[in-house]
């Protein structure tokens, strides 16, 4: 089997590190690895297979001889580099904002729309977590009763806010334990022992970035742009794994056992729903895994063609390094890891 050269940039951040941990557990096929990230980390070691790994700084020159880019050092840095990569004939697989919503880039859920990849021009978009995780479930069901109406509460864990985050909370946890001050940096206020209804900055129509980010990027990957979609994103003090309470409107009536009896066919999603027993979805369990935990279906008292469930997943795997490398794995697959002509 052929292998390839693969360069992960950030790779000493949260999504950077998971991305190693992927592409070992899915026996990636890597003939070398490059490991880069900001000249803070320069001469860091890091470790692929049991290897040692020296971490380098980004560069324009890092991306010669390199197949296959995956990029999560944030927008910036993607927007300044990935063009770079791909002129040296890199294909990047970005986990950042930068070019999600750009036309010429495919947004890639492979369980989904996996077909996009194929128009890509050298670049390949991530979505972004909570949308990943919502969009898994819902499309199986819009395939058979097309949405009308999203209505979505998010409760994100701070590691989609990356290392620096896990460590606030760490610190604040045991300083309001202990009786000490917190001073926040990472978040406006503090996170340990309090949720926050702000996740990126927030935008003219009142909403802010993250919520955007859902209506914009469910309706590209589910090409419909009539499906309506209002989201509140709120951070809560969980390290690891994305909830979501999700009210969908449908065109028709459905009941929660045809939605289950789809779900149970569908692919990276794992019923988990028995009220009788306690249980549903957490995030506690479902991180460190890769699928899409559903549960708590039930009709929408409030609307006759709605359903109201319970989605978890773990942001930083399926929401992130998971995903990236599905779709590296689809190109390989498809022979699509050259840009398409035209
Ligand atoms: N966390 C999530 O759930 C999640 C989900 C989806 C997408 N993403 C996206 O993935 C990206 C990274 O997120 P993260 O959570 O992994 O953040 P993180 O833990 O803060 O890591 C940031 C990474 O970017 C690197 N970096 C910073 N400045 C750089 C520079 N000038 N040149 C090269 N590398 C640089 C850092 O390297 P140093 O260690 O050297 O500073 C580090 O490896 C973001 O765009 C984020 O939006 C995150």
């Amino acid at each position: 089997m052929k292998a390839y050269r693969v360069a992960i940039v950030g790779a000493t951040g949260m999504v950077g590190q998971e991305f190693i941990k992927v592409l070992e557990q899915r026996n990636f096929p890597v003939e070398s690895l490059d490991l880069l990230a900001s000249d803070r980390s320069a001469g860091k070691k890091l470790y692929f297979n049991h290897r040692e790994i020296e971490v380098k700084e980004t560069t324009p020159e890092s991306f010669k001889g390199i197949d296959i880019a995956l990029f999560s050092a944030g927008a910036d840095i993607s927007r300044y580099f990935a063009p770079l990569a791909v002129q040296t004939g890199a294909a990047v697989v970005d986990n950042s904002s930068a070019w999600r919503m750009d036309p010429k880039v495919p947004l890639v859920v492979p369980e989904i729309n996996v077909e996009d990849i194929k128009k890509h021009k050298g670049i390949i978009a991530n979505p972004n977590c909570s949308t990943i995780q919502m969009v898994v479930p819902l499309y199986p069901l819009h395939k058979t009763n097309p949405i009308k109406r999203i209505i979505a509460s998010t409760y994100q864990s701070v590691s989609g806010t990356g290392i620096a985050a896990m460590d606030e909370l760490t610190n604040q946890t045991k300083q309001v334990l202990n009786g000490q001050t917190v001073v926040p940096h990472v978040y406006s206020h503090q996170i340990a022992f309090n949720v926050l209804p702000e996740i990126d900055v927030f935008l003219d129509n009142a909403y802010t970035r993250e919520e955007w980010k859902m209506v914009e990027e469910t309706r590209k990957i589910m090409h419909d742009d009539n499906i309506a979609v209002s989201a509140t994103c709120v951070r809560v003090p969980v390290f690891i794994g994305h909830s979501e309470a999700v009210t969908v409107e449908f065109t028709n009536s459905i009941s929660p056992d045809e939605a289950r009896r789809i779900l149970s066919q569908s692919p990276g999603v794992k019923l988990m729903d028995d009220p009788a027993i306690s249980l549903y979805p957490q995030a506690y369990s479902a991180a460190g895994t890769d699928d899409v935990y559903v549960g708590r279906i039930r009709r929408d008292v409030s609307h006759s063609n709605s359903l109201v469930m319970w989605i978890v997943a773990d942001n930083i795997r399926k929401g992130a390094a998971l995903n990236s490398v599905q779709i590296a794995e689809e190109m390989i697959k498809r022979d699509w890891l050259r840009p398409s002509g035209g």
